[in-house]
């Protein structure tokens, strides 16, 4: 009997991760067998850990947080998103063994606005919260789905000018200081990258950015996700979304690396919000 085709997502922690679940369930609509597994590493074994999975067969890999730069450092070659970004959230591995990095993150974001959400981002003024790696994830397909402007706060105001000088678009990226929230005015899509709620902590953010036909964002999703939303409807969003949409497009774009199909998403995320 041959082996099946051997996946991992790694990560620190990663008991909960819902990879498994959702490549599983894309691997029996394709009716493709694969093994699939949640690799839990802590920074310093990470490379060694990676390097021994592909050694021993491992086709493919995600990877999240904390790993997702070291990934990017372990690859031989890296798709161009993966390059401006500077971190990876898939390896895959090359005939001659080598791995390649890619960065499917900003591009989930994008699919799951406009196909899930129906979110035309050519006339929108995006605000983003954070200038962290998630927000580094998301930044560069939000302009190239077409964001009018692209506004980035951070709570170190440093950390957003970097990111702004990164981008080099200085026509259509801006940095303002969060403690200028308040005087910002409106938006009519807000994405929060910050770590407050997987950190449980308070972002208090003025309900006047919330435009009228404002939709708000957060990339996380389950309880992280929560304060966030419950701010954003209290303040009047016309739509507020977490981001299991954007995780089961990336887990999809992923599928696609490895498999050269990509799946048909819309069962497994409705599947998942069933809690299925
Ligand atoms: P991730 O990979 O999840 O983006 P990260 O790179 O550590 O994690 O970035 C976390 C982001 O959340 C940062 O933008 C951080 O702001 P600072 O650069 O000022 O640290 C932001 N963040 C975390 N907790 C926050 C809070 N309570 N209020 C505002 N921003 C917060």
């Amino acid at each position: 009997m041959t082996q099946p085709l051997q996946y991992a997502v790694f990560g620190h922690p990663i008991a909960h991760s819902l990879s498994p679940k959702i490549q599983q369930m894309f691997a029996q609509q394709c009716s493709i067998e694969l093994a699939y597994r949640a690799i839990d590493v802590a920074p310093e074994a990470f490379a060694a850990t990676v390097r021994e999975f592909f050694a021993r067969g491992g086709a493919g890999a995600n990877v999240t947080l904390p790993h997702k730069a070291a990934a990017f450092a372990l690859a031989a070659e890296a798709s161009a998103s993966a390059r401006r970004v500077g971190t990876a959230n898939v390896l895959t591995r090359r005939a001659d063994g080598t791995l390649a990095a890619h960065n499917v993150d900003g591009d989930g974001l994008v699919r799951d606005l406009a196909e899930r959400h129906r979110t035309d981002l050519r006339d929108r003024d995006v605000l983003l919260l954070g200038a962290g790696g998630a927000a580094r994830g998301v930044a560069w397909a939000l302009l190239d789905a077409g964001a009018q402007t692209l506004t980035i706060v951070n709570r170190t105001a440093a950390t957003a000018d970097a990111l702004v000088d990164a981008i080099g678009e200085p026509a259509r990226v801006h940095a303002r200081y969060w403690q200028d929230l308040a005087s910002l005015g409106s938006y009519d899509l807000i994405i929060n990258a910050t770590s407050a709620g997987v950190l449980g902590a308070d972002l208090q953010l003025p309900p006047s950015l919330v435009g009228s036909r404002a939709l708000c964002y957060d990339l996380t999703y389950g309880p992280a996700a929560v304060a966030f939303l419950s701010w954003a409807r209290a303040a009047g969003a016309r739509y507020a979304f977490d981001g299991l949409g954007m995780l089961v497009e990336t887990a999809a774009d992923s599928f696609a690396l490895w498999h050269g199909q990509r799946p048909d998403t819309e069962p497994v995320y409705q599947a998942l919000r069933a809690g299925g």
